[in-house]
């Protein structure tokens, strides 16, 4: 067994059982990458504050630069006795470049190395979900603009509520996931900032210049405190909120459609490139991607509280428990992404029935509320509307009809207040004309949160 990088110290190696135990090389090798970039940063600041000479800065970069050409060749050995990422990168530039390797852990610590690797690693991660977050809604619009004037049952309760237009609908997730994507941008704002030199936690005595550090990785500024710097997670318990919260908005979205795609609705149609079948009834088409979305979404919001519970009982500083908030981040990272993407692919290959939706649409008096609006323009109060709105639908009920159904004398039977101008908010389609707030239903105002999202998007 070679000497570990604390041998000093030390007469007896750890046990096996201890040493498979404490491994992270396994999964923070994912940190490679930024872990090059902050030793390359590092090395030069060093350098340049006379830390060490040109020489041996060179040697170090060019031996970074070979390490992580052989990592992404698939040439690299990681070691479990490495312990971890950043060991196994320095233990092989020292088996590489000698002498000059044993500089580069001047005044660092891997406390300070691993959260700006975790920092670095996450405002990419950010970048790549705020992408798929943008394809999903250019595919929600474009969605939108395939079903135009097509107009279906809202619910609440899941019981038939008032007509909305399908592009209002779907417009809501594309509202929805642009808050999710500002969240994930005010993250990466607030998680911007350098760890490095912050050292094991107290900061160092060595002429070190933290600045340049963090200028060379592109952060806002170095972290304040040294402590703190070592300490905080908070950073990504904020991500994997702002991913839980995504995730639980896909999940909505995947509830709906599923729904919507069963028999009882009939509402859409996925094509077959993204359905599955079953293994014992030959007439199954189902729409499992969506059903994964949501139950993906359990992953995601465990990987948040996995993090939560993790952090809670921690004193300030590192301690070793926090080796432990790699997987959830990279797992609740890895599963948005693909929520993320199938989503969208699952947008692009439905088929909206509007065939069934129009058959069904009559249903569920759907227009009372714009009734009860008709009578308030007549002068009614609209509790007193309400009242004789109510027992419309009764009469429609007992009479098995709809309230466009029913004779004017009818309505009169009821109130004289109404008069032959009810038929313009009666039905469905006559209905949903009746609406003009802003934000509302109505075909303009659907028309005018397009054109904004259209421009947003950049999709003219
Ligand atoms: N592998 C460790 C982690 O992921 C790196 C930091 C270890 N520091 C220490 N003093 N043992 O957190």
């Amino acid at each position: 067994k070679e000497n570990k990088l604390w041998g000093g110290r030390f007469e007896d190696s750890v046990t096996d059982a201890v040493e498979r135990f404490s491994e992270s090389v396994s999964f923070d090798k994912e940190l490679y990458k930024h872990d090059i970039m902050g030793s390359r940063a590092h090395a030069t600041m060093l350098a340049h504050q006379g830390l060490m000479t040109d020489s041996d800065r060179d040697s170090i970069l060019h031996g970074l630069d070979e390490i992580e050409r052989r990592i992404e060749a698939g040439n690299f050995v990681w070691r479990t006795d490495r312990e971890d990422v950043h060991m196994n990168i320095e233990a092989a530039l020292t088996d590489m470049i000698g002498e000059p390797a044993k500089k580069l852990h001047t005044a660092r610590s891997r406390n300070d190395q691993v959260v700006t690797d975790l920092r670095l690693w996450c405002r990419e991660a950010i970048d790549k979900i705020l992408a798929r977050i943008k394809q999903l809604q250019v595919a929600l619009v474009s969605l939108a603009l395939k079903n135009e004037g097509l107009i279906v049952p809202g619910y609440t309760h899941l019981q038939r509520a008032q007509p909305v237009l399908l592009q209002h609908l779907l417009l809501t997730y594309v509202e929805q996931l642009e808050r999710d994507a500002g969240r994930l941008v005010d993250c990466k704002d607030r998680m911007n900032f350098c760890p490095l030199g912050a050292c094991a936690l107290a900061g160092t005595g060595l002429p070190i210049n933290r600045f340049m550090t963090s200028d060379a990785l592109g952060f806002t500024a170095p972290m304040r405190n040294s402590i703190d710097a070592v300490s905080d997670r908070d950073f990504v318990l904020e991500f994997l909120s702002a991913n839980s919260i995504t995730a639980i908005h896909l999940s909505r979205l995947g509830e709906e459609w599923v729904l919507w795609a069963s028999e009882e609705f009939g509402f859409l149609t996925p094509s077959d490139s993204v359905s599955t079948g079953s293994s014992i009834m030959p007439q199954k088409k189902n729409p499992d991607p969506m059903e994964l979305v949501r139950g993906k979404s359990a992953r995601v919001v465990g990987d948040l509280v996995t993090l939560l519970v993790l952090c809670k009982g921690l004193p300030q500083a590192y301690n070793r428990d926090l080796q432990e908030d790699k997987e959830p981040l990279f797992d609740s990272v890895r599963t948005i992404l693909g929520m993320l993407e199938v989503t969208t692919e699952f947008a692009c290959n439905i088929t909206f029935n509007h065939a069934k939706i129009e058959r069904v649409l009559p249903a569920g008096h759907l227009d009372a509320t714009t009734l009860a609006d008709y009578l308030v323009k007549k002068g009614l109060p609209f509790r007193t509307s309400h009242e004789i709105v109510g027992r419309s639908v009764a009469l429609c009920i007992a009479r098995n009809c709809q309230l466009s159904d029913l004779t004017l004398d009818q309505l009169r039977s009821i109130n004289p207040i109404f008069e032959e101008d009810v038929y313009e908010y009666l039905g469905v389609e006559s209905s949903v004309k009746k609406f003009g707030s802003y934000g509302s239903t109505g075909s303009e105002c659907v028309a005018e949160q397009l054109k904004f999202w259209i421009a947003k998007l950049h999709m003219n």
